[in-house]
């Protein structure tokens, strides 16, 4: 069965407002929740007095830290992170008292009255000041492999510089809800918008002091996730089941853009520094890197995080000497999370604004030092951290790339342009990603699923992983109708939920398809070997023959045959009644585990990754040398998804993640004033991409014809890597700033590259230029 063009299961209902999200739904007797929180970055609470609030007409609780029947925790990983203030709080965002009210009136009315008392602190606000009072969250860490010191000292060249990398704000339409309804005894349904829901019902548990048999989370689907969903929906949900424990009515919260904005985690800013050597051609000899990130006030998942940084430091290049030290340090803002990428985009950015200098001081192409120094095949295809690179497709894939954008006769139009225009300036660039497939935390590479056959012949499959618009279901969809053999409206895709699936991982790291897949395939295999016992018995009757075996049949276009005599067959559903006569189960779990995968800690050697995924992308840009804005003229992508599992879904999450990358290295700026208030909370002040960002000429192409074996149906993962691929936005745009100068003066840089930072870079550039002059 083809099922790689199925549409988005989402696609219609989308645009149609049939798509049922959290705060859609609605029980009678709801309450609206609301959190109030800190707007001290850092203070000891002296006093906290609800009562005149109590007393608002429409409130029906309000809860502080000393109402938590079970523990006051919400971390994921590391127990650092209270539910609700108790003593002290340490971000502004912090939530310190709920309110369930019957509607948002009462809410805000009650919010107005509640008095807390602080006894102000100082606080760290920059990674800066958390670095100079080595405020660290916890032991750094260490890659190595060579002699970074000894190659760096014997080098013919060697470079060293900071890199700044800014934060960035998740921005899913759908802001962080929950809606939690008590049921019998101590039994919630958490309806939940999250991307762990088996987190979710752990956390939920935990907040009310119940078992997780307790606690049944349904997620539907997201409207965006991101990663901002991956730990930090948990914290909406324990906030909506303690309001509907106390009040035993249903609570629904949903956050204002603003809250949202100011409560929740984002992309870690790092501030890196490093030295590269290098020999004449532009061949890597040594790199070392310490990568600084900025955790915010708890761990969230700041380790893993950073320990992804540190293993997409080298990106797609090999280098025999490396040294890669990672720290993250601990402020006063909210708790850094999980943010597309993981760590990844922060990481490879330091390389790749080295390797742009490299280019820049030898005076030749950049893309040819990449070429240069990319993975090898068969020799130089070791990591720093020890896991042998298999199958690059960077060569091929530079090569296909380099005609397809046209790179070295745009090259010269730029420059041409460039001679020809003096106030606009064009730059070029091509980049590319090596992104490392697996969950980095090596148990979490696991996925169960549970397939049922009901009678008439329909299939629904449910599965751990999450929708978040990212289409896993419509994946999984393609995957259940192409294993068994049956068109894809006889089965259905439903929703996430706990009690069916238990115990899964959040869907992340990009391998909700590859892991959940391989489940329902499980499931599926299981399921398919009953049946083709009874459809053996069945056909052998029929064809008054004693020959065929049940793993001789096989399932397709509807129908279940034997190869042996292919014009006799019955339909599947047929063979399901009659299964199910012969009191046949009709129900299978299935259940996956990435094999051979682990990853050493203390050594920082291992085999962290099943598989790499490659993209690669040249992109060119025109800015406007007196306002620093840019316009993105073209991009040309070509990406590995292995055998894709669905086209126009892969398309999209290459399009989608380049473009939330786009935004993340140009206009998305989160800043702060002196007390930690952030100013950038809403969209008039956070600037995400808009249409008129997408580049006008926009190529993006799969690479085809070459299968990934080992992985559901030869695919490989898509939602995060793309992202990357707009490093050749940002080093275009230093280009064309560069070309200011003629080249001869190197553009001071950061990430992002906002107007701003564009307009000041010229300007060194220009004060440069009339210095030189005279
Ligand atoms: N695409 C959409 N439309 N919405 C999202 O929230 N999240 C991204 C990516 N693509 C996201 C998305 C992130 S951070 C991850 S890890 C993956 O999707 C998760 O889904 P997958 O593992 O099924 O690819
Ligand atoms: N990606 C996303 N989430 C994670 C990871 C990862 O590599 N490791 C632990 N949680
Ligand atoms: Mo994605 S950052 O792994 O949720």
């Amino acid at each position: 069965m083809k099922t790689e063009n199925l549409k988005h299961d989402s696609a219609i209902k989308h645009v149609t407002g049939q798509s049922v999200y959290v705060n859609d739904l609605a029980f009678s007797g709801q309450l609206v929740g609301r959190v109030v929180y800190s707007k001290v970055a850092s203070a000891r609470i002296k006093s906290i007095d609800c009562a005149k609030a109590l007393l608002v007409d429409g409130v029906s609780s309000i809860l502080t830290y000393k109402d938590i029947p079970g523990k006051n925790q919400l971390g994921p990983v590391i127990h650092d992170e209270p539910c609700l203030a108790q003593d002290e709080v340490t971000f502004i965002g912090q939530a310190i008292v709920l309110i369930a009210a019957e509607n948002l009136e009462a809410a805000f009315k009650a919010e107005k009255l509640i008095q807390i008392e602080f006894e102000e602190l100082e606080s760290i606000l920059t990674l800066q000041d958390a670095i100079a009072k080595n405020n660290l969250l916890a032991p750094p860490r260490c890659i190595e492999c060579g002699n970074v010191e000894e190659a760096l000292q014997s080098a013919p060249h060697c470079i060293s510089g900071e890199l700044e990398t800014g934060a960035q704000e998740h921005w899913y339409l759908e802001t962080q809800s929950a809606l939690a309804v008590p049921c019998e005894g101590k039994e919630m349904l958490v309806h939940a918008s999250s991307q762990n829901p088996a987190e979710t019902q752990a956390i939920v548990a935990e907040v009310l002091g119940v078992s997780k048999n307790e606690i049944e989370v349904e997620v539907r689907r997201m409207g965006g996730g991101f990663g901002g969903k991956e730990t930090q929906g948990n914290h909406v949900a324990a906030w909506a089941a303690l309001l509907a424990n106390a009040t035993r009515r249903p609570v629904g919260i949903q956050l204002f853009r603003d809250d949202d904005q100011i409560i929740t985690g984002k992309r870690h800013r790092f501030l890196s520094k490093y030295s590269i050597g290098f020999d004449h051609s532009g061949k890597i000899l040594a790199y070392s890197v310490e990568l600084n990130s900025d955790a915010g006030a708890a761990t969230d998942l700041s380790r893993a995080i950073l320990e992804r940084a540190m293993l997409h430091a080298e990106n797609s290049y090999f280098i025999p000497n490396v040294k890669i030290v990672g720290k993250a340090y601990k402020t006063n803002l909210p708790s850094n999370t999980a943010f597309r990428g993981f760590g990844g985009p922060q990481g490879m950015a330091v390389i790749e604004t080295a390797i742009d200098r490299i280019a820049r001081f030898l005076k030749k192409d950049a893309a040819e030092i990449r070429k240069l120094n990319f993975y090898g095949t068969k020799t130089r295809n070791i990591t720093p951290y020890g896991e042998t690179v298999r199958n690059s497709r960077l060569d091929v894939m530079y090569e296909k790339l380099l005609v397809s954008a046209n790179y070295v006769q745009r090259i010269n139009a730029v420059a041409e342009f460039n001679k020809q225009n003096e106030f606009a300036k064009r730059g070029i660039a091509l980049t590319p990603i090596k992104f490392g497939i697996s969950f980095t935390t090596a148990f979490l590479n696991q996925a169960g699923a549970l397939v049922h056959i009901y009678n008439d012949g329909t299939v629904a499959v449910n599965h751990g992983g999450t929708e978040m618009g990212q289409g896993l279901n419509t994946k999984i969809h393609g995957i259940a109708s192409s294993e068994f053999g049956i068109s894809p409206e006889f089965i259905k895709i439903s929703s996430t939920n706990t009690s069916k699936v238990p115990n899964s991982s959040a869907t992340a790291a990009s391998s909700g398809s590859d892991l959940n897949g391989m489940a329902v395939k499980n499931a599926i295999d299981k399921l398919k070997s009953r049946l083709a016992e009874v459809a053996a018995n069945e056909l052998n009757v029929k064809l008054a023959v004693n020959s065929i075996q049940s793993n001789q049949i096989v399932f397709v276009g509807n129908e279940v045959l034997s190869t042996l005599f292919p014009n006799i067959k019955i339909a599947f559903a047929e063979l399901v009644k009659l299964a199910y006569l012969k009191q046949v189960s009709l129900s299978a779990t299935g259940f996956y585990k990435t094999p051979g995968i682990f990853f050493d800690r203390e050594t920082g050697k291992g085999n962290p990754f099943l598989y790499y995924a490659y993209g690669m992308a040249v992109s060119e840009v025109q800015i406007d040398t007196l306002t620093g804005e840019t316009k993105l003229l073209r991009t040309d992508i070509l990406h590995d998804v292995g055998d894709s599992l669905n086209e126009e879904i892969d398309i999209g999450q290459i399009e989608g993640g380049f473009i939330q990358g786009v935004g993340w290295v140009t206009t998305e700026e989160i800043k702060w004033d002196k007390s930690g208030n952030q100013l950038t909370h809403s969209p008039d002040t956070y600037k995400i991409p808009t249409v008129n960002d997408i580049p006008a000429v926009f190529n993006v192409e799969l690479l085809k014809g070459y299968p990934n074996e080992g992985t559901i149906r030869k695919s490989k993962a898509v939602g995060e890597p793309p992202l990357m691929l707009a490093f050749s936005v940002w080093l275009a745009i230093k280009d064309a700033v560069s070309a200011v100068g003629n080249h001869e003066f190197e553009p001071q840089f950061s990430l992002p590259a906002t107007a701003e930072v564009v307009l000041l870079s010229i300007e060194e550039i220009r004060k440069k230029v009339l210095g030189v002059g005279g």
